[in-house]
This record gives structure tokens, sequence and C-alpha cells, in this order.
């Protein structure tokens, strides 16, 4: 076999796809873990959507390549949907862009603006993702501590001018991944000020933006002043309509930088199946009231989790908005040995905060992607074992 290629000699498999391995070993032995740990939704995609892309595949049309930038319809379903939830009124054709899932679009953005000598800005803890990617490109990665004293949002101010001066491209993620923090739109107008006054492109992470339910709707960057002459925010719908495996998003922003993204996602991919789009523009058109319905039952299955681990002995960072929460981890256990005790001896899986890098230290994070009857039992089972 030749050499892999350098960027790979110091990246491992991506964190998730490790923690899946434990899940398996430890099936094995009889008693399967509670899966707490990846976020990925147990619950089906909506029957209406499923019936639109059932009539779709039946269009020998849709089994064509699909339009690059993403069918017209879907394009304007997703200005639609940004329209009536944060009141953006955005160009279908130059100022959105379809993508197949949100994380391809994330790496391909940096692919666009990153380059050796460049900064990447990206927060601790956060979703991998953003920093793998700059490294791949050869910029240089520089974490902005997200800290539980500043409600998780990066201090800005501590940002050095002159790693300031050399970044290209500023990673924010609200509702946040892992913490479950929201951001305010007077951060927003913060985070846009700084990035105009340094040339820096905002990429907004914007996948658990629906996933809210004991606060207001959280806001868009884009919706800030002066956001849409830096920003580019990526949506999903993974997370808002249970959509995780159809691989389907999009992203939406300044037309400059969208248009960089669409370059590169040209010379990659081909774009989601048609019949897809078809059935995402069902999903973003919505007139049956899901996604309200879903808010629910992690608001349900959220409250139920958070009041056991505290009765069990344990502080929880109770949040708003996503499926996940962070648990502070017992005194004298780092957030592996954390995570590695609730497998071990809970048979709960989790993810240490440290997988999301060092500023994760000190956590691990749980999700409510799981029943309540799996809630109750991890409950159950964690309120055994002495913290
Ligand atoms: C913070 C964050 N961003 C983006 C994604 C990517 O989601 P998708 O590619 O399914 O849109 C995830 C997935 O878990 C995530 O947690």
């Amino acid at each position: 076999m030749p050499a892999r290629a350098a960027r790979l000699s110091q990246t491992e498999d991506y964190l998730f796809s490790l923690i899946d391995r434990p899940r398996e070993l430890a099936a094995r032995d009889g008693t399967a873990p509670v899966p707490l740990g990846v976020g990925d939704c147990d619950l089906p995609t909506p029957p209406h959507i499923v019936e639109a892309l059932r009539k779709a595949v039946r269009d020998p049309s849709a089994h064509r390549y699909p339009p690059y930038a993403g069918t017209q319809a879907m394009r304007e379903a997703a200005a639609g949907h940004l329209g009536r939830r944060f009141g953006l009124h955005l160009n279908p054709e130059t100022e959105v862009l379809a993508t197949l899932g949100s994380k391809e679009a994330m790496a391909h953005l940096t692919m666009a603006y990153a380059e050796p000598g460049d900064v990447v800005l990206v927060p601790d803890p956060g979703y991998p993702v953003y920093g793998t990617w700059a490294r791949w490109c050869g910029a240089e990665v520089v974490r902005v501590p997200l800290r539980e004293e500043n409600g998780f949002l990066p201090d800005l101010t501590a940002v050095p001018a002159a790693v300031a001066r050399r970044a290209k491209l500023l990673w924010v993620c609200y509702p946040n991944n892992p913490t479950a923090a929201l951001a305010t739109s007077g951060f927003y107008a913060e985070l846009a000020r700084f990035a105009l006054r340094h040339d820096i492109v905002v990429a907004s992470d914007a996948a658990y933006s629906e996933i809210y339910y004991d606060c207001a709707p959280p806001p868009s960057f884009l919706r800030a002043p002066g956001g849409m002459k830096c920003g580019i925010e990526f949506h999903s719908l993974s997370k808002a309509y249970n959509m995780a495996g159809w691989r389907v998003g999009f992203a939406a922003g300044n037309a400059d930088v969208v248009g960089a993204l669409r370059t590169v996602k040209t010379h990659t991919d081909s774009g989601t199946f048609t019949a897809i789009q078809h059935a995402a523009v069902t999903a973003l058109n919505d007139t049956t009231g899901y996604p309200e319905r879903l808010r629910a039952v992690y608001r349900e299955r959220m409250h139920l989790l958070c009041d056991g681990l505290e009765q069990a002995g344990l502080q929880v960072l109770r949040p708003g908005a996503t499926f996940y929460c962070l648990v502070r981890c017992p005194d004298g256990t780092d957030s592996e040995g954390f995570a590695k005790k609730l497998l071990a001896e809970a048979r709960v899986l989790a993810v240490p905060g440290s997988g999301f890098g060092p500023g994760g230290e000190g956590y691990v994070r749980l999700t409510v992607c799981a029943g309540t009857d799996l809630i109750r039992e991890a409950i159950r089972r964690i309120t055994a074992v002495h913290w």
C-alpha cells in the first residue's frame, strides 16, 4: 500500500464512528447500553414527507442529475422557510444553495477559503468537522474558548489582533452542540462587527435552529446588522424533520460566499437526489405542525432526563434547545473517565466533552435521541451507581 496523505497521519477516525465501537463491544456481554451518546434521532421521518418522496420517485425526470445549486423549488422553499422563521428576504438564485445535509457543505466552505498561512477560528468545545477540514487545507486552527461563565459564547475581545488579521473563517454554532447554549441577537451583532472589521467570513452552523422548547425561537446570524455582508448559515433537515439519513439541507447568506461554496460543490458532488429535494420542499412548507410536535417530544424527554440525573445527585446544565445536555463530571473524574464509568457501571453511552476539544473537559454530553422508556432505564441504572 502507498503511504496515506500526510493530512491523514494526525487524523483519527471521526469521533462518533469511534463511539460506535464500544456500543458493539458492550452489546456482546448481555446488557445493551442505553444509547444516549450520538445525536441521531430515534423517531422516523413523518409519513407525509415519506409519501412526498414516494410520489416524486416515480417521476423519471427525478432520476437524472439534479441542478448543481439544488432544484428551483428547493431553493424557493428554503428561502420561504427562512423568511417565515427568521424574517429574512433572500434571493433563491444567488443567496441559497441546496446541500447534502450540512456536514459536507461545512467541509467544502473551508475548502473555498482556507489555505496555508490563514487562520480558521473554531469554537472549543465544538463540532469536530470545522477544525479537521481547516487543518487539511493547511490553515492554522485557533480555538476560541466557550466558557460556562460566558454562557458558552466566545469572547471576541480575547482574540489577539494578529490572529484576527490572519483569520479567514470564524465558526459559530447556536443552538450549540455540545453545550446547548443559545446566541442572543446582541451577540450576533457584535460578531458581525468583529467579522467586518477583520474581513472574516462568519460560518454559522444552524443545524439545531428548530430544536428548541424552553426558550424563544433562536435567531439567525444573517438577521444581525451586517450579517448578510459577511455570513453564511448552514441549515439542515436532519434534526428538524428527522431526516438525518436523507442527506438534505441548505446554505444561505452572502451571495459571494454562497457562490464560492457552489463552485467547490460543482467540482465535488452532483446534489441530493431530486426526489428527496421534492420531499424536502414538503417538509419546509410544513402545514401539519410537525416541528412543534417534535419540540414537545424533546421537551418531555429532556425534563425527564434532567430531573432524573439531578435526583441521582449529578449536576446537569439544563438546556432550552438541542437534544443535548451537559452533565458535570463528579469530583475527581475527567470526562473520559466519567463516560467510561457510565458505560462500564451504568451501561449508558455518553460522549466525553473532551471529544469536542479541550474546552469540553469537565463534562459529558448526553442526548435524548431515545424514547422515554430508555431514558427511564438509563436513570434507573445511573441512580444505582455511586458517583
Ligand atoms: C453541530 C452540528 N452541525 C452539523 C451537523 C451535521 O448534520 P447534517 O450533516 O446531518 O446536516 C451535526 C450533526 O450531528 C451537528 O451536530
